[in-house]
């Protein structure tokens, strides 16, 4: 896929009304020490989402993605020092105790997980976990609680529902599992959904069934959705924004129509160059970019991502580039941007 075919995907940013964000992280850092080492996964992580948009967040593997995610869910082990603010609905969800993140956990947020054969109880009923959840949210009687199980089955157009209610995980294919994950994520109505590779070990039909199924819903129920992913075609089609991840870092991020038809950041621009050259998966994965990601036990003291770089100069090897808005709406962090239209091959080595 060239740039021209991946910022052809990007639909439009729909216009919003300047209102506040849902959520804002800002600063965002997570460390973990442990047995000597000290990895830094997250690295002054900061960007908003509003209501009712879908911001995909990608990078390579190891850029922290999830744990940037988990953090804000309080899902992180002991571990992990994190610091920086993530103001969700007037507060900090990274200043609640862990009570009171249990409280928000699955009502004003949800996440659903790559393998939901990890996430779901294989010895109960698709059914009765569903009205668990239902019930844990909410003081619902057991027929109440039944009627919207059965409502958010087929909100998410599980097929057969009145059947599936009565089976077990592994009498379902992974695409619908996925569906009864999204349908529990759901039971509460959450304002912001995080979705960490939800569809990334689904075929490619099903990957764009469900992630149809996110846009309708959250078109329809004003939910916010932070889509973690490894694929730059699935962000293009799908995200109003995204942001591009490296080293625990925001390097770029922009409306999805900006960031693919104007992209700035070297990173960015070499992870798109890549594409034609890379053995297609069914997902079409994140290229490799040649060279390897910095070790986040010892960053670099300049921009992390200067050994691969062919713009890299003097200056990027001593100081790290700021991440700002460089243009209305679209931030990186670069010392020499590429030129808007500059050549393709152009970003990595
Ligand atoms: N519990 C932990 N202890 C120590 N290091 C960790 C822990 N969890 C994650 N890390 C490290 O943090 C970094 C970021 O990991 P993260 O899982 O967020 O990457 P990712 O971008 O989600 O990657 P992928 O695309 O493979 O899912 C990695 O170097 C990882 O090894
Ligand atoms: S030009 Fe310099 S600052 Fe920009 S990505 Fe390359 S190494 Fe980093
Ligand atoms: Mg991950």
């Amino acid at each position: 896929m060239s740039i021209e075919e991946v910022s052809e995907l990007a639909s439009p940013a729909p216009v919003y009304g300047g209102a506040e964000p849902l959520l804002e992280v800002s600063d965002l850092r997570v460390r973990f020490d442990a047995k000597g080492r000290r990895v830094n996964a997250v690295n002054g992580l900061s960007y908003h989402v509003h209501a009712g948009r879908m911001l995909a967040i990608i990078g390579e593997s190891g850029s922290g993605k999830s744990v940037s995610s988990r953090a804000l869910m309080g899902l992180l082990p002991p571990t992990a020092r994190i610091s920086g603010s993530a103001r969700f609905l007037g507060t900090d969800l990274l200043s609640l105790s862990e009570r009171e993140m249990r409280r928000h956990r699955g009502a004003d947020l949800a996440m659903v997980f790559q393998d939901p054969t990890r996430s779901l109880n294989p010895t109960m009923r698709i059914g009765t976990q569903i009205t668990e959840a239902v019930r844990a949210h909410g003081d619902v009687d057991k027929r109440a609680a039944f009627d919207r199980a059965m409502e958010l089955l087929q909100l998410v157009r599980l097929p057969a529902p009145e059947r599936r209610f009565y089976e077990y995980p592994h009498q379902l294919s992974g695409g619908m599992r996925q569906r009864v994950m999204i349908a529990i994520a759901l039971a509460a109505d959450p304002k912001l959904l995080i979705a960490d590779e939800a569809t990334t070990a689904l075929d490619v039909t099903t990957q764009a069934q469900v992630m149809e199924l996110l846009l309708e819903l959250q078109e329809r129920l004003g939910t916010a959705i932070i889509m973690i992913s490894h694929d730059l075609g699935l962000a293009a089609s799908y995200a109003h924004d995204v942001i591009v991840m490296y080293a625990g870092r925001a390097v770029e991020y922009a409306p999805a129509s900006t960031l693919f038809s104007h992209v700035r950041m070297p990173y960015t621009r070499a992870l798109l160059g890549a594409i034609p050259r890379l053995e297609r998966t069914p997902h079409s994965l994140l290229p490799v970019t040649p060279g390897q990601p910095p070790d986040l036990t010892a960053l670099p003291p300049g921009c992390p991502f200067a050994p691969r770089c062919s713009r890299a100069q003097d200056d990027c090897h001593a100081e790290p580039p700021p991440f700002a808005e460089h243009e209305p709406g679209h931030w990186w962090a670069c010392w020499h941007p590429c030129e808007v239209g500059g050549p393709a091959e152009e970003g990595g080595r």
